[in-house]
């Protein structure tokens, strides 16, 4: 019986992952591994001891109340954030467990020190996601970062060595704290370009603890959707390492540098521009592509850019795509599921490798609430943190029209010549709000 319901879990999570990838049926996805994973729930609670049901049961509903409330209340934005934190709370189950089977056991294997470390790991480096995401900037000079690192982790894999040889529950809370702090300082030094690798990094790691928790209780359902996170977490970072012209080691082991192309905007010139300005640019163009960033996501300006781009095709006979780079906004695919939400068509969304040459036949790049995904310096500055990261080439347009609410850097915390290229009409103003406007005056 068991393993019919481990069959029928695996595949239904399969066909869900598999249903995930397009908009149009990843409702039912999402529909197929919840109750996936609830029947796995039900029949994992039939084999407890009765003395730890009341325990797991209050646990399992105070769990999902809290799921469930959290993702009905958080909006749009603030969703990568989230994730990053469910994430987290992924690793802490895994280590909690890793931890208890050692203490409540009192002996010790290679398997529950890696587990309960790649689980507290996996949390520090989440709640270290959360804090970057949620957009607060915190950094210790480079050099002293890659000290404490270094110090951190020897020390830890010390303690991990020792409790194999002589358990002791001090050491055990050292093994566990030091690898947890080590986890949220290597993902504080990681910035720019390299972050939603190591998101989907830490996203893949999770996966794996599950697997080693599978592997200690013996719990194949454990072992087979853990493998399953673990391997689609690595194939999604290997994908954006190779979109982002990266490697895994460099990341891992570079030192970031410390030097930031800060605004000087006082010394250059800026052309400012209104929404009348460029619904006139726009009733005149043949070929305009968006190209939307995390302000877009942030001002909820997708529907607003649906009409826009219908306007424009009806009534102007303009052709609008919308260009797609793999890190826009703050999670993987951010971009996509906004625009899907708008219901515009997926054959006008276009990946970055494919709209890039089209750019020289646009005459208008609109880039909405994006920076970094445009920054030319991605080319040139060998000393930035997007060096190398391709670019959505707009300095290609005949025109540009940029809207963000100030010359202010995005992620990467870069100035952007763009600003400042005399082909740039920059619209001061709410992603939103000004795509409205111009909507009015098209109208
Ligand atoms: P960013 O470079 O972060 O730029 C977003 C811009 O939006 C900001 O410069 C901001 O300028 C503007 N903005 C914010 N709110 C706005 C609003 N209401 N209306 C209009 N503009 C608004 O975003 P991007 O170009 O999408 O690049 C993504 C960056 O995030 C990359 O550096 C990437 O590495 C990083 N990252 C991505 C991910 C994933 S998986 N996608 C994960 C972590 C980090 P103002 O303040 O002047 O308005």
């Amino acid at each position: 019986m068991i393993d019919a319901i481990n069959i029928f879990v695996f595949s239904s999570l399969i066909m869900a992952i598999h249903a995930l990838s397009a908009p149009k049926h990843a409702y039912y996805g999402n529909i197929l591994a919840s109750t996936a994973v609830i029947i796995a729930v039900f029949f994992y609670l039939k084999n407890i001891p009765c003395i730890y049901l009341p325990a797991v049961v209050i646990s399992v509903l105070l769990g999902s109340f809290a799921g469930i409330i959290t993702a009905r209340k958080i909006n749009m934005p603030n969703l990568p954030q989230i994730i990053a934190l469910f994430n987290g709370f992924g690793g802490l189950a895994s280590g909690l467990i890793g931890l208890s089977e050692i203490l409540i056991s009192e002996h010790t294997s290679f398997l529950l020190i890696c587990l309960a470390g790649f689980g507290f790991i996996t949390l520090g480096g989440s709640v270290a996601a959360f804090i970057k995401l949620s957009g607060f900037h915190f950094s210790l000079p480079a050099n002293i970062l890659k000290l404490a690192n270094s110090a951190l982790f020897l020390i830890s894999v010390a303690l991990g060595t020792f409790i194999a040889i002589t358990p002791s529950t001090v050491i055990l809370s050292g093994y566990v704290i030091l690898i947890c702090l080590w986890g949220f300082l290597f993902t504080t030094r990681i910035g720019g370009a390299d972050m939603p690798i190591i998101i989907s990094l830490l996203n893949a790691l999770s996966g794996w603890c599950g697997v080693l928790a599978g592997f200690n209780g013996q719990n194949n359902l454990l072992i087979i959707t853990g493998s399953l996170i673990g391997a689609s977490g690595l194939i999604l970072t290997y994908l954006m390492t190779i979109s982002m012209n990266r490697h895994l080691k460099q990341i891992i082991f570079s030192t970031p540098p410390d030097t930031h192309h800060k605004t000087s905007a006082t010394e250059k010139h800026v052309n400012r521009g209104t929404p009348k300005d460029a619904a006139f640019l726009m009733e005149n163009a043949a070929k305009i592509i968006i190209i939307p960033g995390y302000g877009m996501a942030v001002s909820g300006a997708q529907y607003e850019l649906a009409s826009l781009a219908k306007l424009l095709q009806n009534k102007y006979h303009a052709t609008v795509k919308f260009a797609i780079h793999p890190v826009a906004g703050r999670m993987p695919g951010h971009m996509n599921v906004l625009l899907a939400e708008a219901d515009i068509p997926p054959e006008n969304i276009v990946e970055m490798k494919n709209i890039n040459p089209e750019f020289q036949t646009a005459d208008i790049a609109y880039i909405i609430g994006a920076n970094d995904i445009t920054n030319p310096l991605a080319k040139t500055a060998t000393d930035s943190p997007i060096y190398q990261m391709p670019i959505l080439e707009a300095e290609q347009a005949r025109h540009i029209l940029f809207v963000k609410r100030s010359l202010a850097p995005g992620y990467a915390n870069l100035d952007n010549p763009l600003f400042y290229n005399p082909k740039t009409i920059m619209l001061f103003g709410d992603a939103k709000e000004v795509t409205r406007q111009i909507i009015t005056d098209l109208e």
